[in-house]
Order: structure tokens, then sequence, then C-alpha cells
């Protein structure tokens, strides 16, 4: 098979679909072939993005609401169901962080928020597409793939954002534990723990914070071998590579980009 077809036919959902990283994903996924099922809170975005895509022959199923209200999450399942009749490729990629600050200055709301929507939306996820793709897998044979969207702050600690990188080591905990539960029973079960990446969360939020310019980035970037912040498409691109059915020896595992910062 021609790499060009590999998604053909599946159907492939992927929260935190107007973001940036949801955006490059959903068009890599879709040149492949994928049909799309698309969330995100940001309902203006997202309904902007999916005419775009349906402008362009993809077939896209899209709903606005938030990962961390548990009946968004079924529903967005639901909808993958309805419009396509499988769901084979999950991206758990919606995530927000708190401002940037000292532990003890971390206002408590926002420190709420950011677990309620990167921890529990991402088991919110897990918990309504596992059911689906358990019974693909009994009823059909058909394999299907979880890819958790953490960060590296989901496997290191991470100064001023730290219950982002709480959050996030809880996506990687799940990850793991739940690879376990479904290695056979078709479902592989995978995170991704991304360092810095030029997007609007990183630009907006900690490069802001720092200044907002060379001298910021080159900041943020020091403790990374590569000095350098990631394109979004270097992280988008392996979400292919990870959920791709003949990497089918690959689960539990929080892999990371991150321009050899954890080889470190
Ligand atoms: N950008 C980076 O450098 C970086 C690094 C490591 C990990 N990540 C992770 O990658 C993922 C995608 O981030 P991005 O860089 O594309 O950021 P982004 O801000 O461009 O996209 C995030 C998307 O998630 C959506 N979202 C936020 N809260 C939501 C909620 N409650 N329910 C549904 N959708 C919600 C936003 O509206 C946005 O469209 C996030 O989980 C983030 O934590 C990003």
């Amino acid at each position: 098979m021609e790499d060009v077809d590999i998604f053909r036919d599946k159907t492939v959902l992927i929260t935190g679909g107007a973001g940036e990283f949801g955006r490059s994903a959903s068009q890599l996924f879709a040149e492949r072939g994928a049909r799309l099922v698309l969330s995100d809170v940001d309902g203006k975005g997202l309904a902007e993005f999916a005419e775009q895509l349906a402008q362009a022959d993809v077939q896209v199923a899209s709903i606005s609401g938030s990962v961390a209200n548990e009946e968004h999450c079924r529903q967005t399942v639901d909808l993958a169901m309805q419009r396509f009749g499988r769901l084979d490729i999950a991206i758990n990629n919606a995530g927000m962080s708190h401002a940037p600050a000292k532990t003890a200055d971390i206002d408590s709301k926002q420190a709420l928020e950011t677990v309620q929507v990167d921890l529990m939306g991402v088991f919110y996820g897990m918990k309504h597409q596992i059911p689906v793709m358990e019974a693909a897998y009994r009823e059909h044979g058909r394999s299907a793939s979880i890819l958790n969207i953490a960060s590296l702050a989901g496997i290191g600690g991470a100064p001023t954002i730290s219950m982002y990188a709480a959050a996030k080591h809880g996506v990687v905990g799940l990850t793991k534990s739940a690879a376990l539960e479904y290695a056979r029973r078709g479902i592989r079960i995978n995170a991704l723990c991304p360092a810095f990446a030029r997007t609007p969360m990183v630009e907006d939020g900690l490069l802001a914070d720092a200044g907002g310019d060379k001298k910021a980035e080159d900041f943020l970037t020091r403790g990374i071998p590569m000095r350098r912040l990631a394109e979004p498409e270097e992280i988008t691109r392996s979400m292919l590579w990870i959920c791709d059915p003949r990497n089918s020896f690959m689960t539990g595992q929080a892999v990371a980009l991150d321009g050899g910062t954890s080889a470190m």
C-alpha cells in the first residue's frame, strides 16, 4: 500500500482540531485518505476550518464543546459512529496551560481547570473511544490506535508550569496503564511528548511571558540541545507514524520529540 492511501476509509478523531497541531494533523491525515471527526471548544475557529476542509473534498464532521465535559466526549464518539460508522484512530490533543508562575503563585482555579482539560479530558475521551474500538476488534478484527498528546512536561519537571506538568504526567500514566489493559484487545495506546513548538500556546504563553522577542526564544530554548523551537509539522508528522497501522507492535510508549532534551 502506498503511503498516500494509508488512512483511506479510516475515521480519525482529533480533539483540539482548531488549534495549531490539530489543524496540521488534520491536513496530514486527510492527505492520506482519512475521514475526520474534529472537536474543539473554539466553535467558530473549528467551523471555519471544517468548512475549508470540506471545500477541499475532505470528509469531515465537527462538534464544538469542552473535553472537560464527559457528555461532549461521548457525543464526539457518537458523531464518528453516526457519520462514518467506525472509529479507527483517536488523537486526544486538546489542551491548555495555566499562566506561568511558581507553584505557590499559581491560581488554584486555573490549576483545577488545567487538570480538568488536560487530564480528565483525555480520560473522558478514552473512556468513550475504547468501547467502540474494542467492539470493532471483537466483531470485525479491526485494530485501532489512540494517541494522547502529553508534553516533555509529562516526563520531566517544568518550572513555572507545574500544574500543567502534573496533568501531563497524569496523561503519560493513563496512557501506559490503558495500553497494558488493551494490548490484547486490538487497541494500541501511546503518548507523544513534544518540547516547545512554534504555536500560539507557546508564543502567547511562555514566550510572551519571557519578553516575546529573539532573546526570549533563546532563553526558552537554552535547555534544548538543538537550541530551537520545533516547527508544528515536525510534531504532527510523527503522529502519522505512531498511528500508522503498520506500526503494529508499539504500545504504551511516551515518545519524546524534544530536540534531544530527554537524552541529557
Ligand atoms: N505547542 C507546544 O509547544 C506543545 C508542546 C507540548 C505539548 N503540547 C500539547 O499539544 C496539544 C496541542 O497544542 P497546540 O500547540 O496545538 O496548542 P493550540 O493552543 O494551538 O491548540 C489547542 C487547541 O485545544 C483547544 N482547547 C483548549 N481547551 C479546550 C477544551 N477544554 N476542550 C476542547 N478543546 C480545547 C483550543 O481551542 C485549541 O484549538 C496540547 O495538548 C498541548 O498541551 C504543545
